[in-house]
């Protein structure tokens, strides 16, 4: 008779929200942290995987959105815009259906998944492509949330955080102490803030003795924070964190500098090898993005930056379901075969 409540009612005590809140939640939160074997085998540490994929939308998205929904209902907003690579209009579309409200995104022409693109259109929402990338896309959002009667539920808006936190929450909760070492990927760089802040709020309160160093990964063809300078022209296969110019820039440098940790970019082929690896030996489905963290982790661990013996937890942050393109590329075509148990047998190898 017990089912987790969603984040809001999990941790409304450290949210932005009062008794009269119109709560809107897909029961999001609650994910699994499934300790990885071989990540763990390969680093000589004890490495834990947040399983974001697990949200109701299949992101972690969905813990921001149902702070940043219920907040734009409680603020009596009819409709809603976000820019997006994808999973946040997925996200956006979905909790505007909860809520009784019209859901507006602007994604890249051409550079979202597939599955994300089906969200949008499923639950609703009014999509435009816009002939531009994802930076693009959010100045547009911006403009259009500042001169017409629409609100903005991109992560600029500040209580996408602090829905986002929560997740550092669960983590500390489940190991009972904050890990040594926290990887993500990093796109527009909401996320390694909220996170950040997240772990932050326990140690001041005392529910955690420590803060993780803060890792955080780019692709190396959308990596700003990396080069420290805007890229104009962002490009990855990784079409989630394809960000040139990140509007959580400072506080990510923040958060970086305050854990001692550092930010530094992976190779599209590094991200397709964690990716596969993931869900090859570990069991676990990503989304190409989500893979950023964990090739992260390995590429640290071969340059020698892995002390042995750390707790390490790496997120990710998206279902594979979101964008299979990947899984099937390359891969060797299943073999048709007649109704017939010794021709089956023959082909699986077990004859
Ligand atoms: N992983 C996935 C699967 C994402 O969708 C995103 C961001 C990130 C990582 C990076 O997180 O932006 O907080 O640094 N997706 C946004 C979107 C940009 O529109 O769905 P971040």
């Amino acid at each position: 008779t017990h089912q987790w409540r969603g984040i809001i009612e999990e941790y409304r005590d450290r949210l932005p929200v009062t008794d009269t809140t119109p709560v809107v939640t897909l029961r999001e939160g609650g994910t699994p942290l499934v300790p990885a074997q071989v990540l763990s085998e390969r680093t000589g540490c004890e490495v834990h995987l947040k399983v974001e994929g697990a949200n109701p939308t299949g992101s972690f998205k969905d813990r921001g959105m149902t702070m940043a929904i219920t907040r734009a209902k409680e603020e009596g907003a009819q409709a809603v815009i976000c820019a997006s690579t994808g999973n946040t209009s997925a996200s956006a579309a979905a909790y505007a259906v909860r809520a009784g409200m019209v859901s507006a995104v602007l994604v890249p022409q051409g550079k979202i998944a597939l599955g994300k693109m089906g969200q949008a259109l499923v639950h609703g929402a009014k999509i435009l492509q816009v002939d531009g990338n994802f930076d693009d896309c959010l100045t547009l959002a911006r403009s259009l949330s500042e001169n017409y009667p629409v609100a903005l539920v991109n992560s600029v808006n500040p209580v996408r955080i602090e829905g986002q936190k929560t997740a550092a929450f669960e983590i500390v909760d489940m190991l009972g102490d904050a890990p040594d070492i926290h990887v993500l990927p990093v796109g527009n760089a909401g996320n390694i803030t909220a996170y950040w802040k997240g772990y932050t709020e326990y140690a001041a309160d005392g529910l955690a003795t420590r803060r993780p160093r803060m890792w955080g990964f780019q692709a190396s063809g959308s990596a700003p924070l990396v080069r420290g300078e805007v890229v104009k022209d962002p490009s990855t296969i990784a079409t989630a964190i394809r960000i040139g110019n990140p509007a959580s820039w400072d506080h990510a440098i923040a958060a970086r500098d305050a854990s001692g940790g550092f930010i530094d970019e992976v190779t599209d082929r590094e991200i397709l090898r964690a990716y596969r690896l993931l869900a090859a030996q570990e069991g676990v489905f990503v989304e190409p993005a989500s893979a950023a963290s964990v090739a992260g982790l390995l590429k640290a661990a071969e340059q020698g930056k892995v002390d042995p013996g750390q707790r390490i937890v790496c997120t990710v942050t998206g279902n594979g379901l979101k964008d299979p393109d990947w899984a099937v590329a390359g891969a060797p075509q299943p073999v048709t075969v007649p109704v017939d148990a010794a021709a089956a047998a023959e082909r699986l190898g077990l004859a």
